[in-house]
């Protein structure tokens, strides 16, 4: 029996398809969906027959409502940064996974849910989906690394914008923002999603992972990201993959990496 209620997994090539299964709910994120993506993500660090993550929502109308707002109306001061930090964790997981994570956003990305797609390493959004963080509307700010996040991807000044007047945006407005990096029909989602995955997939497992390593420190005030880029450069040139990768260019031959 599958450990989890509220979400879908489904394990297809080496992909990990994590489907935010509350469609009556518009995939909103209460607590046991926050405890079941750590899970799913941990599974995606630990099982290695897992290359790769595809977030995704249930349904067709939303990828992730937002945090449960029924669960967040109890919330006092004492738990409230408990709440927030714990999905702090659970987002950042998913943002240090060294295996690619991409969001499939197939509808409403709002509050948690464009929070969820901003901790992914990229994002595909159908032609129909919806961003914003919509929270000051409840009298709150984003808790879940939206302010953080957001601000990184789009800016400083349209970041600020977007989370004062909870105004929501097209996907097309958030492709030329930066916070989108393709936008396709809803039917056309998953493919696109797979095809860049496995474009991913083929390459050295290990350079992709100090890539996403590399890209994280820059947002790291505690991280010198011209020392980790270097020491990663080096750590590659100890892989059969790269020995492997060279080869096959100078062979004039597809390169078969083997992750080491
Ligand atoms: N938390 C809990 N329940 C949510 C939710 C959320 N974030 N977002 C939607 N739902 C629920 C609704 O309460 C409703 O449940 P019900 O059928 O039991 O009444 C169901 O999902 C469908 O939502 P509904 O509002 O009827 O759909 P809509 O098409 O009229 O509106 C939205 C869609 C996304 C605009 C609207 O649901 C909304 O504004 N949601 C909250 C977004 C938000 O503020 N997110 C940040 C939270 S911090």
């Amino acid at each position: 029996m599958s450990i989890y209620e509220n979400l879908l997994l489904n394990l297809e090539n080496g992909i990990l398809v994590i489907t935010i299964n509350r469609a009556d709910k518009l995939n909103a994120l209460n607590i046991d969906t926050i405890k079941e993506i750590k899970a799913a993500i941990q599974q995606v660090y630990d099982d290695p027959a897992v290359k790769g993550a595809i977030f995704t929502g249930a349904g067709e109308k939303a990828f992730v409502a937002g945090a449960d707002i029924s669960e967040i109306s109890e919330l006092s001061e004492v738990n409230a940064r408990g709440f927030a930090e714990r999905g702090q964790e659970v987002f950042s997981m998913i943002e240090r996974c060294t295996k690619p994570v991409i969001a499939a956003v197939n509808g409403f990305a709002l509050g948690g849910g464009c929070e969820l797609a901003m901790a992914c390493h990229m994002r595909v959004a159908s032609e129909g989906a919806r961003f914003g963080q919509p929270e000051v509307n409840l009298g709150l700010i984003p808790g879940y690394g939206g302010t953080q996040r957001l601000t990184q991807l789009i800016g400083k000044g349209k970041a600020m914008e977007l989370m004062m007047t909870a105004d929501m945006i097209g996907a097309g407005e958030a492709k030329a923002l930066g916070l989108v990096n393709h936008v396709v029909p809803a039917v056309e989602l998953m493919p696109k999603a797979m095809e860049i995955m496995n474009k991913i997939l083929s390459k050295a497992p290990l350079a992709i992972g100090l890539v996403i390593d590399c890209v994280n420190a820059v947002y790291d005030k505690d991280e010198d990201g011209y020392q980790t880029e270097a020491n990663s450069f080096a750590r590659c040139c100890s892989s059969q993959d790269f020995i492997e990768g060279t080869n096959a260019f100078l062979e004039k031959r597809k390169p078969v990496f083997k992750g080491a």
